[in-house]
């Protein structure tokens, strides 16, 4: 904290006189703007004082200074002269794609993105700002972000040791999938042939096809925008002739019993996908199956619909990957298909 003087600024004309202040430098942006009763106070640059005594009532405040802040606490403190109701909702977590940040912004915030993007960017410093307006969805699981703030939104996002390429308005990204992406890459799959029937831009395909030890990765997707940086991202994380891209219906993916690992990492319709991953899966061979389920059901639910298509298999493991509703998860099981499975 340091003593400060500051600009005693009332509260219902704080959005247009706080930026005022700050465009014209008389604002000490090296301290944090706090709040008092009806007032803002605005720390003034030493030497801009009389400028700030010719428009506000001055006092002496103690203040944060900004290097000691954290980003959130930077970017409230740069939007300080928003409504309460919106400074309350503003998000205080990102995600990160290169030099873009994603960001879910409330409804009622829209009205003062670019403004919020601006600050977001300059904080976090990064080129664009995306908001997140209502998740993925449809079959291709387009994504509904719109850009806030800059014209750049394809990035090159590096995760554990794997560049992804896309363009974040056009292709689906899961955050909350980072650690089951993770695991793919410390799975042994030293030899193996795998499919991944549903890869996007190679969210799985990627990791396990340089870290795993796989031997060749089919990598199958239906949507051309998907597929288009899936192709992109085998050139640059140098996979390409290991991995072998597939455009189409995972359905229509040729031969049967030479997979040794299938990921099925789809939710909600999972099931009817199962036959072919059946198809396609050796004797012995592993299916990582993705779906939701409601808490607590997700292992007899599992077993159930694996019993309506294989008569001998071992579920390995089952782990949440994340939270999908209230009081319903997106779970992936590790089925073992058995030798004896004819
Ligand atoms: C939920 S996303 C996959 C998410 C990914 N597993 C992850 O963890 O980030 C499903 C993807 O499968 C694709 N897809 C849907 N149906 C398909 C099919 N029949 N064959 C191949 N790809 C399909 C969609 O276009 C979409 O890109």
């Amino acid at each position: 904290m340091k003593k400060v003087t500051a600009a005693m600024v009332p509260q219902d004309i704080a959005s247009e006189a706080i930026p005022e202040l700050i465009s014209e430098g008389i604002a000490d942006r090296t301290a944090k703007i706090s709040k008092e009763g009806k007032f803002k106070l605005v720390p003034i640059s030493q030497e801009r004082i009389a400028d700030a005594k010719a428009r506000f009532e001055l006092c002496e405040t103690m203040a944060h200074s900004i290097e000691r802040m954290t980003p959130q606490e930077r970017i409230s403190d740069m939007l300080a002269h928003f409504p309460e109701e919106i400074r309350a909702v503003l998000p205080m977590k990102w995600e990160f794609v290169g030099d873009v940040a994603i960001i879910k912004l409330p409804d009622i915030c829209i009205g003062y993105g670019e403004e919020i993007g601006k600050a977001y960017a300059d904080v976090l410093g990064v080129k664009t700002v995306c908001a997140d307006i209502s998740g993925i969805s449809g079959e291709f699981r387009r994504p509904s972000i719109q850009t806030i703030y800059g014209t750049l939104t394809e990035s090159v996002r590096l995760e554990n040791g794997v560049l992804y390429d896309f363009d974040v308005t056009r292709v689906m990204f899961a955050s909350g999938n980072t650690d089951e992406r993770m695991r793919m890459r410390g799975t042994d799959c030293t030899g193996e042939t795998v499919v991944d029937m549903f890869a996007v831009i190679g969210y799985f395909t990627l990791p396990i096809a340089k870290f795993s030890g796989a031997r060749r990765v089919f990598a199958c997707e239906k949507n051309p925008e998907s597929y288009w940086f899936l192709l992109k991202n085998i050139k640059l994380n140098g996979v390409v002739g290991k991995v072998i891209p597939m455009l189409g219906d995972n359905r229509r993916i040729p031969g049967e019993r030479f997979a040794d690992r299938i990921i099925m990492g789809y939710v909600q319709t999972t099931s009817e996908f199962l036959p072919k991953a059946m198809s396609m899966i050796r004797p012995g061979g592993t299916i990582h199956y993705h779906d939701t389920f409601p808490t607590g059901e997700q292992e007899h639910r599992i077993t159930r619909i694996f019993s309506e298509v294989c008569n001998d298999f071992e579920i390995l493991g089952i782990r949440e990957v994340k939270s999908f509703a209230p009081s319903v998860s997106h779970y992936v099981a590790d089925v073992r298909i058995s030798d004896r499975f004819a």
